[in-house]
């Protein structure tokens, strides 16, 4: 018998004793107030007819007439005169033979009188003594009916059991009500504490820490959920249903990813830009669909938009929109070119090219993050909108948006390096930059090295609160999380769908340039400029000819430059310095039509690019400093045949994930050139055993895998936001 049924037998058992003994009670007392009223009854009923019973007593046939006459009290059932010897004198008619007055002299000896069952139903007697002048004539006795007391007594427990039970039910239905109503309030409170950035009660305290290491350890099993399995676009997808409820996602970037261009023919084109920003956003927005905020620069973007300045994209499989923001040439100077280009782009890459800083850029900077974020205000259809704004063309947006919409998620991402807190301080504006991104709920980075920087500097440049533990930033009673979210490309890349094998691509690009059958390879694919290492790849192409005099003839380096900011001087003289940089290596081993640089200087679409990668025996990334840089993954991602080895700057992002490559510093061109020699002579063993390293950890750690984490960081955000770190709290305010 389990525990529980021998609870419940106990309980019913023990009730049912408590019945037995409350009905014991009730019973006992009511027959003692009745037998009580009877003898009362009795006594008053011989008084009344003493009179005519003591002039009658001798009297045998007038006594019964007075006895009769006792009875007619409807309670007296029968009636009798003893002597005072107990004979019977007189009785009435229906008098029971079994009271005879011997048997009444019996009971008068033992009592008064006493209840008596008789069939039919139970009746009282009494013997009443009847005196004259002092002694005793005899007795007279009742029989009185009981059978009403029974009834009355049924009467009365039904009342006190009702009674009982409407008294249990309203009982019952007041703790019911009151205990509801308590437990309302309680968990009102409960929540309002929980909501509260302060609270107030203490006994809530507990409870508070518990529900928040609850809350972390959904978290830390959710991170431990995110980390396993692929990511693909199904998995973004719905993790975005899962954790933001399907919600619409806003990017806000200066660069769009279709841009519609006319044609000397007169015709529309549709080019996809050379940036890693659109690289790995593009894709994200292909699976969790939304719009896209960013500059219109096509010169056929205002014929291709709707009457909301918006076009659906991709091309042929619409899925999200791009909102075109239009920029004065003012404007597009001042911001773009001018502060965002001249003077952040510099600031934050180490590639001595000198900031510049001008106060007018400054102020277009300022109108240009303030046009961008009307845009995402007219876009959102919520309060609290999630808006992803990239890069550092829009450093003010985020706290501009925070203005505006209070309740937004904002997660932005710097898709450069963060320079250190000394450097970061040339720029004149650096109070009003890092204000701005702090009205992010999340600033993120590509490597930890920059977040630390980030950290630096707020430290180094403003009054807030740094909460390392939490890798946050807490100023003005807004928190401000920092994280390390190392970007990456779709996987796999659906550029290739399109594109024949490896060995087909190779025939290709070889008929293209005019290569021998076995001819070598090598691959740059970048925009021109400066922090790209374009001139000391050269430098080390060169060397390398001059190193491995077996590869002149053989060897050659295809450099896709496709131009970039032609308006800035400094990217002008680049190009010129790279152009006669190639002139000189293409004279001094060039011959026969053998050229070992080609230079392409012209933009290439994303099939063009991935043809290159496959073909290549070679791919050198040099950059003096990137903060991912994504054609070393692009490569990896193309090269299904797990062959081509990658040469790459030790000052990339990349260079942190990717061990298998051949790491170099691109101003070591002696490095370099030797990284480039044993590239060319690695055997294919060693290239797949590389090859297959890079390709599997790019599969793993993709672009749906880096959003999928920004967006469930934000989704944990807005859970936080209710579940407010009460201890915290109070000092963030002091903060
Ligand atoms: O890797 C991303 C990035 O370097 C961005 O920072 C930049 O916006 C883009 O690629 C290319 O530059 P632009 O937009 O000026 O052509």
């Amino acid at each position: 018998m389990s525990k529980t049924t021998r609870l419940a037998i106990a309980l019913v058992l023990g009730l049912g004793l408590l019945t037995w003994a409350a009905w014991a009670l009730v019973h006992r007392t009511t027959q003692g107030w009745f037998e009580k009223d009877v003898r009362l009854r009795a006594d008053l009923a011989v008084r009344g007819a003493r009179r005519s019973l003591v002039a009658h007593w001798t009297n045998p046939s007038e006594l019964s007439d007075v006895l009769a006459e006792i009875t007619r009290d409807e309670r007296i059932m029968a009636a009798a005169a003893c002597s005072d010897t107990f004979e019977t004198l007189a009785r009435t008619r229906d008098y029971p033979a079994v009271f005879s007055c011997r048997q009444v002299g019996d009971l008068r000896r033992e009592s008064r009188g006493g209840t008596h069952d008789l069939p039919g139903g139970e009746v009282h007697v009494s013997a009443l003594p009847l005196e004259v002048d002092g002694s005793r004539l005899g007795f007279v006795v009742l029989v009185h009916d009981l059978s009403f007391l029974n009834r009355r007594e049924a009467t009365m427990q039904r009342f006190l059991i009702g009674a009982f039970a409407l008294l249990a039910m309203s009982a019952s239905a007041l703790t019911f009500l009151a205990t509801r109503w308590a437990f309302r309030r309680w968990s009102d409170e409960l929540r309002s504490e929980l909501g509260s950035q302060a609270p107030t009660r203490p006994e809530f305290r507990p409870l508070i820490g518990d529900v928040r290491a609850l809350v972390e350890r959904v978290v830390s099993e959710r991170d431990a959920e995110l980390d396993a399995g692929e990511w693909n676009p199904q998995r973004l997808k719905q993790t975005l249903q899962r954790h933001l409820h399907g919600e619409r996602i806003i990017v806000v970037a200066n660069r769009e990813p279709y841009i519609h261009e006319r044609a000397r023919d007169g015709s529309v084109r549709v080019v996809n830009p050379a940036s890693g920003l659109v690289t790995a956003l593009e894709p994200v927005m292909r699976a969790c669909s939304g719009v896209w905020v960013a500059h219109g620069s096509g010169s056929a973007d205002r014929e291709t938009v709707d009457v909301h300045d918006r076009v659906r994209v991709p091309p042929g499989e619409e899925s999200y929109a791009i909102r075109r923001v239009w920029l004065s040439e003012a404007e597009e100077h001042g911001y773009y070119y001018g502060f965002a280009n001249e003077g952040l782009w510099p600031l934050c890459h180490i590639a001595h090219t000198r900031p510049v800083f001008r106060a007018g850029d400054f102020e277009q900077y300022s109108a240009a993050n303030r046009k961008f974020v009307d845009a995402v205000v007219s876009e959102v259809d919520s309060d609290d909108p999630i808006v992803l704004v990239q890069d550092y063309h829009l450093a003010l947006a985020p706290k501009l948006i925070r203005e505006r919409l209070p309740k937004a998620t904002v997660l932005t991402f710097w898709h450069v390096p963060w320079p250190n807190a000394e450097r970061f301080g040339i720029c004149p504006w650096r109070k009003e930059l890092l204000e701005g991104l702090l009205g992010s709920s999340i600033v993120g980075f590509h490597t930890q090295a920059h977040c630390n920087n980030f950290f630096d500097s707020v430290d180094r440049y403003l009054e807030a609160r740094i909460d390392r533990e939490l890798s946050a930033v807490v100023r003005g009673g807004h928190r401000t999380f920092v994280r390390p979210y190392p970007i990456s490309v779709e996987w796999p890349v659906h550029w290739l769908a399109g594109l024949p094998p490896v060995a087909r691509c190779r025939q290709n690009v070889s008929e293209r340039f005019g290569l021998k059958g076995d001819a070598l390879i090598g691959v740059g694919v970048d925009r021109l400029d400066y922090t790209k290492g374009v001139e000391e790849r050269l430098l080390a192409v060169e060397r390398l000819l001059e190193l491995h005099p077996e590869h002149r003839g053989r060897f050659t380096f295809i450099q896709v430059a496709a131009p970039s900011r032609t308006l800035i001087e400094r990217y002008r003289q680049l190009n010129d310095a790279v152009v006669a940089l190639a002139q000189r290596i293409n004279q001094r081993f060039g011959a026969d039509g053998y050229r070992p640089v080609v230079l392409l200087h012209e933009h290439h679409q994303p099939p063009q690019v991935f043809e290159l990668y496959r073909a290549a025996d070679v791919v050198y990334v040099s950059s003096l400093h990137d903060g991912m840089n994504l054609v070393a993954k692009e490569f990896a991602a193309a090269r299904e045949d797990e062959g081509g080895v990658l040469v790459l700057s030790q000052f990339t992002g990349a260079a942190q994930e990717m061990p298998e490559a051949l790491l170099v510093n691109p101003y070591d061109v002696e490095q370099a050139a030797t990284a480039l020699g044993v590239a060319l002579h690695m055997s294919i063993e060693e290239q797949r055993q590389r090859m297959r390293a890079l390709r599997r950890h790019i599969a793993e750690f993709n672009v749906y895998r880096w959003a999928g984490r920004m967006l469930v960081d934000a989704a944990r955000l807005r859970r936080r936001q209710r579940v407010r770190l009460a201890f915290d709290s109070t000092t963030d305010e002091a903060a």
